[in-house]
């Protein structure tokens, strides 16, 4: 019985811990991109593009301009600034690919799973915005 008890108490405590930094981390992540008012929304429609995975799109908006991408199981929308340099000019290429490049030092970051570096120098991922589907819309939010 007390190793039952013993057990229990530790998978608990080992829960708790999980949900308290698993829920906080991503809110809290401070980018460097300076912070600009977005929400907007996207007509699937006329953008019917993003119904194809891994087809990035791209909008004006945010600090540098918003690319969006469908990833198979959800929407992602990130600031094209490159948070390496937080330069205006240094943005991701617009080449439709999955993995988006910055033209300044070469930093790659991966558009299908929350942008995160994959190479180069950087070591901060996109900044990323909200993205809620509803119906054949998107919203796209801080
Ligand atoms: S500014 Fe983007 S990697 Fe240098």
């Amino acid at each position: 019985m007390n190793g039952i008890k013993w057990f229990s108490r530790r998978f608990s405590f080992f829960l708790l811990l999980v949900l308290v930094f698993g829920l906080s981390c991503d809110d809290d992540f401070d980018s460097s991109i300076p912070y600009v008012d977005v929400n907007f929304y996207i007509n699937l429609v006329n953008h019917n593009s993003l119904y194809t995975v891994g087809y990035p799109e791209y909008f004006n908006g945010g600090y540098g301009g918003i690319v969006v991408i469908n990833n198979g199981v959800s929407y992602y929308a990130y600031d094209m600034t490159c948070p390496y340099e937080t330069d205006f000019n240094c943005r991701l290429k617009d080449d439709h690919d999955v993995i988006g490049t910055c033209p300044c030092c070469d930093t790659q970051y991966n558009l299908l799973d929350g942008g995160y570096v994959i190479s180069g120098p950087s070591a901060e991922p996109l900044k990323q915005y909200r993205v809620n589907l509803s119906g054949s819309r998107l919203h796209v939010s801080n």
